[in-house]
């Protein structure tokens, strides 16, 4: 068994668990705080430290990855949709690093689930381009080339129709507009047809909570690549962050 901690830090809860890298199963109980309000780095990061403390003697010496719902380069967050502009430029890596007194695997949350997914769910073995999106606060999205991620990808934030695509088509739009499936399907048929027309996929997979539901809208769309549920659902994050941090080497990166 070879162990690693998985944190998921999103725009609502912060979730994270000790997981198996090796067959992809958590071997704690996964563990959900609310992100604190307004987001703050210094709160989320004492959230963070309290999570790991609690996991006692069984989390001593494990490597740790974080993910976090932002762009993430060279382990600063470049961006900051759903938690506290402060992350802007922010050292954050570092932050976690200082606090946490160990070394960290800092990513971005969906490029972290997708990690998951093609290790131990949907995308596995797939080859080709596989295009990961999350429905949630946000849309993320990752993108796997024959399994290696080429992270920071941001479709969420494509301008289609003058709006920022999340805006529009996301899990909290759907709520917040009180959409039904048929017509919040077809807010995300002008999404996934334009990412299908930008990148020519092998395949769509649709993470997030809501995908527990994907049988009252993934068949209302029309695409020509196949578009499947993510398995891991609310654990890929998790999941995903523990898998690097044990084993950096599926992450495409260049300069950084
Ligand atoms: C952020 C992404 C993130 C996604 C899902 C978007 O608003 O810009 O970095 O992956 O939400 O949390």
């Amino acid at each position: 068994m070879t162990l690693a901690i998985g944190i998921d830090i999103g725009g609502t809860g912060i979730k994270g668990a000790v997981v198996d890298v090796a067959s992809g199963e958590l071997v704690t109980e996964r563990v959900k705080v609310p992100t604190p309000e307004g987001g703050e780095p210094d709160d989320i990061v004492a959230a963070v430290v309290g999570m790991i403390g609690g996991f006692g003697g069984r989390a001593d010496g494990l490597p740790v990855g974080v993910c976090f719902p932002a762009i993430v380069r060279a382990g600063r967050t470049m961006s900051a949709a759903n938690v506290s502009k402060s992350w802007i430029g922010l050292e954050a890596e570092h932050l976690f690093e200082a606090a946490l007194h160990r070394d960290i695997f800092f990513v971005n949350d969906a490029d972290a689930a997708g990690i998951a997914e093609a290790h131990y769910g949907a995308a596995r073995d797939v080859r080709g381009l596989v295009i990961m999106t999350t429905l949630g606060t946000g849309i993320g999205s990752a993108f796997l080339y024959n399994g290696v991620l080429v992270p920071n990808t941001e479709l969420g934030h494509l301008e289609i129709d003058g709006a920022d695509a999340e805006s529009r088509a996301s899990n909290a739009a759907r709520e917040r507009e009180g959409l039904d499936w048929a017509q919040w399907a077809e807010r995300l048929q002008r999404f996934y047809s334009t990412v299908e027309f930008l990148f020519s996929p092998a395949l769509f997979v649709v993470g997030g909570g809501v995908s527990k539901a994907h049988d009252d809208f993934l068949p209302l769309l029309r695409l020509t690549t196949p578009i499947i549920p993510a398995v891991l659902r609310n654990n890929a994050g998790t999941l995903g962050a523990a898998a690097l941090a044990a084993d950096p080497s599926g992450f495409a990166t260049g300069g950084d």
